[in-house]
């Protein structure tokens, strides 16, 4: 694929470039934001040693699969980094932020977690489109919160993102304001169900329905009544997700998991969420 950026797009990438900064884009939908993302992982993977890139987007997840967020730790840039399987994987089970602020905040505060473990490589994170109204205010605050990015560059067609600008400033972050053109092109509502159902399908390739025994293993839902299909996010003790399952049922007191998944010893909880997949085509009921 051709990219294709304006002058100030560019300069500020050489910028960052230089830098071992924490990274964090913010735009509306359709804004570039994941391009600009891997231009600026590719600008900085030709100079730093080890870039983590951060999807902390659950709907157009590049990297991973939709209703997580992931992290990955790369030393070269990808030819593809849809391919690129995540080092560190969070479960949300939505395929929107949407009243799953508390697992999103919690989610990235356990990446960074990470991020300074590893002695704090430069960062690059990716984030959703929701900027609209007080529950985009609200979201982006929170992310950055957590994040402590030392730049926030955000992505602007006209004056959408006045008002999280002022919010971001005046919490004390850096913030570059860059405009958006011709360039980037407009995805509709099919395109994005398209690509969440791709890559689910393809996720749950080659999976088999697992029995668990609940007993000695946590259990969380999100519903009352879980449907078969119904997302399911297995994971291991400190709260991250080592795969992805769909609830296929309870039998002789067993759940039945459909999952990818081939190694259970750091299985530790059950997890269900909101989304139901259809396990063959991989389409959101
Ligand atoms: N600099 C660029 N040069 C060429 N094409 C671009 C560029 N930036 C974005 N595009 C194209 O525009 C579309 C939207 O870009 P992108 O997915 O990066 O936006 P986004 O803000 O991450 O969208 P979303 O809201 O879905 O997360 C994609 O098809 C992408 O290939
Ligand atoms: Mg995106």
């Amino acid at each position: 694929m051709e990219w294709e950026f304006p002058p100030a797009w560019k300069k500020l990438a050489e910028e960052i470039s230089s830098q071992d900064w924490r990274i964090m884009l913010v735009g509306g939908v359709d804004c570039g934001k994941t391009t600009y993302a891997q231009y600026i992982l590719k600008i900085l993977l030709e100079k730093k040693e080890e870039v983590a890139y951060i999807n902390a987007d659950v709907g157009q997840a590049i990297l991973g699969p939709p209703a997580t967020l992931s992290m990955s730790f790369l030393k070269r840039f990808p030819s593809q980094l849809e391919t690129v399987l995540p080092d560190y994987q969070w479960f949300i089970g939505s395929n929107s932020p949407s009243g799953f602020f508390t697992e999103v905040i919690l989610g990235v505060h356990s990446l960074v977690q990470v991020l300074e473990e590893k002695g704090n490589p430069p960062a690059v994170m990716d984030t959703s489109g929701l900027i609209k109204g007080e529950e985009g205010k609200r979201l982006k605050y929170m992310k950055s919160l957590v994040f402590q990015p030392d730049l926030v560059v955000i992505l602007e067609r006209e004056d959408e993102m006045e008002e999280i600008y002022s919010l971001l400033l005046n919490g004390g972050f850096r913030v570059e304001k860059l405009r958006v053109g011709d360039f980037v092109k407009v995805k509709t509502r099919q395109d994005r169900i398209n690509f969440r159902r791709e890559k689910f399908k393809r996720y749950f390739e080659g999976s088999e329905v697992n029995e668990f025994s609940l007993k000695g293993l946590g259990f969380v839902s999100h519903t009352k009544v879980i449907q078969r299909g119904q997302l399911v996010g297995l994971l291991e003790e400190k709260g991250f997700l080592l795969g992805l399952g769909l609830w296929m049922g309870v039998e002789n007191g067993k759940v039945k998991i459909f999952t990818p998944l081939k190694n259970f010893d750091d299985l530790k909880i059950i997890w269900v969420g909101r989304l139901i997949i259809d396990p063959e085509t991989g389409e959101e009921k």
